[in-house]
């Protein structure tokens, strides 16, 4: 069984423009042992959803629509007192620039002992202790530099601590929201080898948000594409990666094309950002497509299979079956 399910998803926030629609219709799970990625440009909505799984959403924001189980519950009817109980102890977040989550005058060991209180008030002083040792061994910082301020850490080390507090009271679900994306690139690579021994060691469900594929690639089996708030294709790694239908995806991944590919891949140029205000269901990257024509603007898109694994969200069949037309 799936550790996390998503079904057809949508929130909105209100404005003062209106009803924006920020996530539009969208389903996946989330299987253990298999990290699930999410990827697109800015604004495309990764963060709404991950707000929504941790029960984080502002106050201008609605779900209109769609269910969210988590074990035995439906994660978007939650109550505040009941999201209590699971917020950082079942489900965990390491937020996107999270280095500044630390307490600048909380020495980070102590940091790390309260994230474990907030949800194990009754721990005895020495497993909390053993605790504490643990986690910092995990994410491989030194045990003589455990009692330091957070201005005594260089970025990665500062990153480190948020992985450990996230991972504070075991919890089945992570999900990183661009973790690495403040970080210079050598240490984002340290972070994410990093991620991914834990994640394996651990055999957490792990849910990855970032804006570049090739990160998203490195660390997640499974990739879902989103335009527009809309999930536009999903498959494994290497389908999404090594086999892109659909336009948008091309798009993204034209940056990473060797010159050396064989693969004739035509990239559409990226206009217009994606209108939200439509409609549910319409195509949003219709504003941007080469392939675009008039059915785009009439018809809903739907799903097309590629393989039992890999299918993406288009008006045109042709268009994603027939990758080199
Ligand atoms: N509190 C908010 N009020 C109104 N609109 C918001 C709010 N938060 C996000 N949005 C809008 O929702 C869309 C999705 O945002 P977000 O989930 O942060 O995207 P991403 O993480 O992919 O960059 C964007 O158009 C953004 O401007
Ligand atoms: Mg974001």
């Amino acid at each position: 069984m799936s550790l996390l399910s998503v079904d057809n998803l949508s929130i909105g926030y209100e404005t003062k423009n209106g009803m924006v629609k920020a996530v539009d219709g969208i389903s996946f799970s989330l299987e253990k042992g298999r990290p699930l990625g999410f990827v697109g440009e800015s604004g495309c909505g990764k963060t709404t959803i991950g707000m929504t799984l941790m029960g984080l959403l502002p106050d201008n924001a609605k779900i209109l629509s769609g269910s969210v189980r988590f074990q035995t519950q439906d994660l978007v009817r939650l109550t505040e007192d009941q999201w209590r109980s699971v917020r950082g102890k079942d489900i965990a977040m390491i937020f996107q620039a999270a280095m500044n989550a630390l307490n600048p005058v909380y020495r980070v060991d102590d940091q790390v002992r309260e994230a474990i209180l907030a949800h194990r008030p009754d721990i005895s002083d020495k497993e909390l202790n053993h605790r504490i040792r643990e986690l910092f061994e995990l994410v491989e910082i030194p045990y003589e530099r455990i009692h330091d301020y957070p201005h005594e850490y260089s970025g990665g080390m500062k990153q480190r601590v948020i992985i450990a507090m996230a991972l504070a009271c075991q919890p089945q679900v992570i999900i990183a929201d661009e973790p690495t994306t403040a970080l210079d690139v050598i240490v984002q690579d340290q972070i994410l080898e990093e991620l991914r021994a834990i994640q394996s060691k651990l055999n957490t469900g792990l849910i990855f948000i970032s804006h570049d594929i090739a990160v998203v690639a490195s660390i997640c089996e499974d990739i879902c594409v989103m335009y527009g708030g809309q999930i536009v294709e999903t498959g494994t790694r290497k389908e999404v990666f090594s086999s892109p239908r659909h336009p948008y995806t091309k798009t993204l991944l034209g940056s990473y094309l060797s010159l050396d590919n064989e693969e004739h891949i035509i990239i559409p140029d990226m206009r217009e950002s994606a209108d939200l205000t439509l409609a549910s269901g319409c195509c949003r990257f219709q504003a941007n497509c080469t392939a675009c024509d008039a059915a785009c603007k009439s018809d809903q898109p739907t799903w097309i299979d590629i393989s039992p694994t890999h299918k993406a969200l288009c008006c045109d069949a042709g268009i994603i079956r027939n990758p080199h037309d």
